[in-house]
C-alpha cells in the first residue's frame, strides 16, 4: 500500500481557555494518499478546522500524530499550502502582492514570487486584475485568489478550510468545477473542508464524515466516479446514494459505520457527543497557539500571520515568528506545471 501522504493518526485536541474546556477532536484518524483529494464534512462546531491547523503545523494537539509526506508536522508549519476559513487577504495589498505573499513569506524574492504567480491569474480567472485591491474584488474572485496564493506556495500537501464557504449557491457550484479542473493538473494530495455535501462527493476521492463534537471518524464513504466529473453527475442515480449515505452519517443520532479503510472510529456506536456549548464565533484561525487557549489576534500578527506561515507559538506570548524552519522549497506544486 503507497505511504500516505497526510496522515493523522489518534488526533485529540481539547481547548481551555479559564476553566472552560471544550473537547473538539478525540480520536480522529484520517489518510489521504498521494494523488488523492479526500473531503471533510461534519456539523458546525465539530473540529474540522482544529484538524486542518494541526496538519498546517499551527496548533499543537492534545494527543496523535500528524504527518506530511511522512514528516512529523506537530507544531512545524511549512509542509502544507493552507487556505484558512476566512480568505485573509491583505486589503493593503494589490492582487499580485497577496498572492506573492506566501512565496514571499518563504524567503522567495518578489520578483520572482510574481513570476511564478503571473501566469496563474489568467488560469484563476483573475487576469487584468493583478493591480486591484481586494476591496475591488468580487467575493469569487477573492476566493480565486486566495485559493491561487494557496496553489503557488510549493508544498507537498494542500489544505483548504471552507473555500467557498461565503459564496452565493450558483456562483459556488461554479466554483467547484473550476477548482476540479486546477486539481486535476495539479494533483496534491488534498484535505478540503465543506458543509457541502454535494460539492464534498463532486471534489472527492473520499468523504470522511465527522461526528459532532467533539469530532470522530463516523464513516469514510469512497467516491467512484471517474474525473474529470460533469456539473449533471448530481443527478446520477448512484451519485444520490452516496449522498444520501452522507446526509444519513451526519445526521444527529446517526452512529459510527464500518468503513473500508483505516479512518472510521473503532469505538462503536455513541451518541453524538455533543457538549452543551455554542460555536464561540470568530476564532483566532490565522495565528499558530496551543492547546492552552490562544490569545486572540495579538497586534504584530501582520502579513505573516494571514496565511499561516509562522513557525509554532509555544505560548510564550512572542508573534509566531519563533520557531521552526527557514525558507524551503519543495519543487512540488507550480514547478510542475508545465
Ligand atoms: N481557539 C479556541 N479556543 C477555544 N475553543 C476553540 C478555539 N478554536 C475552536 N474552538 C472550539 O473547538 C470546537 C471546534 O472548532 P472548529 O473551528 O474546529 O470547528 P469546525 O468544525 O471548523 O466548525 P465550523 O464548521 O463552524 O467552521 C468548537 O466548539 C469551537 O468553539
Ligand atoms: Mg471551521
Amino acid at each position: 500500500m503507497t505511504a500516505a501522504a497526510v496522515a493523522v493518526r489518534g488526533l485529540a485536541h481539547r481547548f481551555s481557555r479559564g476553566n472552560r474546556v471544550t473537547a473538539a477532536l478525540d480520536g480522529v484518524d484520517v489518510a489521504v494518499a498521494p494523488g488523492e483529494l479526500v473531503s471533510v464534512v461534519g456539523p458546525s462546531g465539530c473540529g474540522k478546522s482544529t484538524l486542518l491547523k494541526v496538519l498546517a503545523g499551527v496548533l499543537v494537539p492534545s494527543a496523535g500524530t500528524a504527518r506530511i509526506g511522512g514528516h512529523d508536522v506537530v507544531g512545524r508549519p511549512g509542509r502544507a499550502a493552507y487556505m484558512p476559513q476566512r480568505d485573509l487577504l491583505l486589503p493593503w495589498r494589490r492582487a499580485m502582492e497577496n498572492a506573492t505573499l506566501g512565496c514571499e513569506l518563504d524567503g522567495l524574492p518578489r520578483g520572482q514570487a510574481r513570476l511564478l504567480a503571473a501566469p496563474l491569474f489568467e488560469r484563476f480567472g483573475l487576469a487584468g486584475f493583478e493591480r486591484a485591491w481586494p476591496s475591488e474584488l468580487s467575493g469569487g474572485m477573492r476566493q480565486r485568489l486566495a485559493l491561487l496564493r494557496t496553489f503557488l506556495l510549493p508544498r507537498e500537501a494542500v489544505l483548504l478550510d471552507e473555500p467557498f464557504g461565503a459564496l452565493d449557491a450558483i456562483t459556488r457550484r461554479q466554483m467547484v468545477d473550476w477548482l476540479q479542473d486546477i486539481w486535476l493538473d495539479d494533483r496534491r494530495a488534498s484535505l478540503f473542508v465543506t458543509h457541502d455535501v454535494e460539492e464534498a462527493l463532486v471534489l472527492a476521492d473520499r468523504v470522511v464524515v465527522l461526528s459532532a463534537r467533539p469530532g470522530r471518524v463516523r464513516t469514510v464513504v469512497p467516491v467512484p466516479f471517474p474525473r474529470p466529473r460533469a456539473p449533471e453527475l448530481v443527478t446520477d442515480l448512484g451519485f444520490v446514494a452516496l449522498r444520501r449515505t452522507v446526509m444519513a452519517a451526519l445526521a444527529p443520532y446517526a452512529t459510527e459505520e464500518g468503513s473500508s479503510e483505516q479512518g472510521a472510529s473503532e469505538e462503536g456506536a455513541r451518541g453524538p457527543g455533543v457538549e452543551p456549548m455554542r460555536h464561540d464565533g470568530p476564532m483566532p484561525h490565522d495565528r499558530p497557539m496551543r492547546d492552552d487557549g490562544d490569545r486572540g489576534r495579538g497586534s504584530g500578527d501582520g502579513e505573516r500571520g494571514a496565511i499561516d506561515q509562522a513557525g509554532v507559538d509555544r505560548g510564550d506570548g512572542d508573534d509566531g515568528r519563533s520557531g521552526t524552519g527557514g525558507p524551503r522549497r519543495t519543487g512540488v506544486g507550480p514547478d510542475r506545471r508545465g
